[in-house]
């Protein structure tokens, strides 16, 4: 059960607003949210509902404008922008809609770098070719991303996320510029991963295909969790209906 497993993240009463001019924008109001060791949990939510802004407070890219998040029980933040910048680079792997993968370099230099940025550079090339295995791209590893299909990029992409052991992983719509077909074997590859290396991953997505796979489910509305479904296998049942 979820309930006897150490909690990766806690967020604890988040509130982020943004100031444009005089308007206030409550992008979060007042998020409380715990994920599990090693567990896989979608966030689903209507456009401006507040996704990215809540990635962006565990990945430790924001900070919220009231609130605690925790990581492994550590308030990150508490944290100097040094020492979150420090926790981005080593302790989270991030997967982006867009890939955003460096046009200028190969394959496995888009996944060497993130060894580089943490300051592993022994046996960098073998490390990042590894993981270009792992994600089934083992024979493509001197390939440019203008020489790679879209999932084929996001494979890279996963590649680099991971390549660094990462603690917590957030996807950003992963699979949000992919095909049914290609985004279904993204969704396929992740789960694969996250059983087999064992991170946090905590993926914005509307697409059954990776809410089906997740743990669980929480329900993101204009910057609330309305709820949190421990059953998602109830989105395979959907999807079943809807293929027939
Ligand atoms: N830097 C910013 N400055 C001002 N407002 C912002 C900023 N970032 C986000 N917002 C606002 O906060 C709200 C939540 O935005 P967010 O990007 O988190 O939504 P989202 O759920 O990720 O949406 P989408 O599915 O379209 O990506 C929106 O109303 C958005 O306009
Ligand atoms: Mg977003």
């Amino acid at each position: 059960m979820a309930s006897s497993r150490a909690v990766a993240v806690e967020v604890s009463d988040v509130h982020r607003e943004f100031q444009i001019g005089d308007i206030a924008i409550k992008a979060l109001r007042g998020i409380n949210m715990e994920v599990f060791e090693g567990e896989f949990v979608v966030v689903l939510g209507p456009s401006g509902s507040g996704k990215t802004t809540l990635l962006n407070q565990i990945g430790g890219i924001d900070s919220p404008t009231k609130g605690r998040v925790k990581v492994h029980s550590e308030e990150i933040t508490q944290w100097t922008t040094g020492k979150l910048s420090e926790y981005r680079r080593n302790r989270v792997g991030w997967i982006f809609q867009f890939f955003n993968l460096i046009p200028s370099l190969r394959a496995w230099e888009n996944v060497a770098l993130a060894l580089e940025f943490k300051g592993e550079r022994k046996n960098m090339k073998t490390l990042a070719c590894d993981m270009l295995d792992a994600v089934g791209l083992g024979d493509k590893i001197n390939r440019f991303p203008s020489q790679l299909s879209g999932g084929e990029q996001q494979r890279v992409a996963i590649a680099r996320a991971l390549v660094k052991n990462p603690e917590i992983i957030v996807a950003d719509e992963p699979t949000g510029n992919l095909d049914f077909v290609t985004g279904q074997k993204i969704a396929d590859l992740m789960k694969e991963l996250n059983r087999k290396f064992g991170g946090t991953f905590i993926v914005v997505s509307h697409d059954l295909s990776i809410t089906e796979k997740a743990d669980r489910v929480f329900h993101l509305m204009d910057g609330q969790i309305l709820s949190v479904d421990e059953t998602p296998s109830l989105y395979r049942n959907f999807k079943k209906v809807q293929e027939n």
